[in-house]
């Protein structure tokens, strides 16, 4: 199916009609265990649910297809996907970079979870290569990079950095959960892995927590395989078949979500109570040429600064009607948040902390006339 395009992959690859009844989507098979016939036969491959459930499979061949990749894992959470990775690729001495504006869970994975366990890391602005460069060591194993990044939008130019990890002999990881791979597929442009928390923008309802990981490199993704069985962190099957219902539908929404940010970062941009809107759509975005470049348009995140602090920002999310004040993204309803105090409380007090007067906002796709107004009003 390697020769279609994107939208007809999202419905079609890895769901195949159900071959016992017709069914054009795959069923929800909610099941633990498969009877064999005779001891060791298997009738479909699936002896026990952990290490593999038809639903399951669908999804993870559908989510290699639209990255390109071959091989796709879900898990039951982004973080749960990281996890399994770094445990995978990393032993004790290692060393990875990981960009300074991470998503605050990523960070306190490495921060406080990972350096338990002997791997050590250090900070880079991955939207300068040169930055990354200085950041390597001997056991570098891993360089690790969100773009467009959560909070800030930062962009990083996938394949110059893939040539940096590349000639350190560390991989890249690249976290496409804000862009999806309907609008940005860092394999193509030399990533090693994929991770993605698919609660975001690939269920798209904010109905189910999940993650994935993606790869080309048949080695890797067997020993990931072999992790994600061993460590036991799978998606459900109501949970698979939850995303691969959203990621149907991934095309289309993502084109109205980056519509609608577009609108709402330009409104933004002339409002006096905003000092500071940060969007890679805008063309005064540093990393606008690189995100034009490598994505198909900007997506659907639109953060900005509010002239007065971090209490005119606080007050500002808790204004807002429409734009439902609450953590998550990638869902076809707005929302808006404080990172500060929300999303990236975690990282308060390191290198990856956020600006106080700092607005989030996950722009749905809601009318954007209703989504203006509603905003004008929260600005005051
Ligand atoms: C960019 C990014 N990566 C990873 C995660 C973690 O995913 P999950 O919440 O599904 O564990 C998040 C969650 O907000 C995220 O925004």
């Amino acid at each position: 199916m390697s020769h279609q395009h994107f939208e007809t992959l999202a419905i079609h690859a890895g769901q195949e009609p159900d071959a016992a009844t017709g069914a054009v989507v795959p069923p929800i098979h909610q099941v633990s265990t498969y009877k064999q016939d005779g001891v060791g036969g298997l009738r479909g491959g699936y002896e026990y649910s952990r290490s593999a459930n038809p639903t399951r499979t669908a999804l993870e061949e559908n989510l290699a297809a639209l990255e390109g990749g071959s091989r796709g894992l879900a898990f039951a959470s982004g973080l749960a996907a990281e996890d399994c990775l770094l445990r995978t690729v990393l032993t004790p001495g290692d060393h990875v970079v990981i960009p300074n504006d991470a998503y605050g869970g990523t960070f306190r994975l490495f921060a406080k979870v990972a350096q338990r366990w002997g791997v050590e890391w250090s900070v880079a602005d991955t939207a300068d290569p040169t930055a990354v460069r200085a950041q390597l060591r001997d056991r570098t194993k891993v360089v690790w990079v969100e773009t467009p990044s959560n909070p800030l939008l930062g962009i990083t130019d996938i394949e110059q950095v893939a040539a940096v990890a590349r000639g350190a002999g560390a991989r890249l990881v690249v976290d496409n959960t804000f862009a999806s791979p309907y609008l940005q597929q860092p394999l193509a442009l030399g990533a090693d892995v994929v991770v993605h928390s698919t609660t975001k923008y690939m269920g798209g309802h904010s109905d189910v927590v999940g993650g994935a990981l993606v790869t080309s490199d048949a080695a890797l993704a067997e020993e990931l395989a072999f992790h994600q069985n061993a460590m036991g962190a799978i998606a459900g099957p109501f949970d698979s078949w939850l995303v691969m219902r959203g990621v149907k539908t991934l095309a289309v929404r993502m084109d109205r979500h980056s519509a609608n940010a577009e609108r709402v970062a330009e409104m933004l941009v002339q409002h006096p109570k905003v000092t500071e809107v940060l969007y890679p759509g805008l063309e005064s975005h540093p990393g606008h040429e690189v995100a034009a470049k490598q994505m198909r348009s900007f997506g659907g995140m639109v953060s900005f600064r509010v002239a007065g602090g971090e209490e005119a920002a606080v007050e500002v999310c808790n204004r807002a009607e429409l734009f439902t004040l609450g953590e998550s993204l990638g869902g076809v309803e707005s929302l808006i948040e404080h990172p500060g105090r929300m999303t990236h409380a975690s990282a308060a007090g390191s290198l990856l902390e956020v600006p106080g007067d700092l607005v989030r906002l996950s722009v749905g796709i809601e009318s954007v006339d209703d989504l203006l107004e509603d905003l004008r009003a929260a600005l005051g």
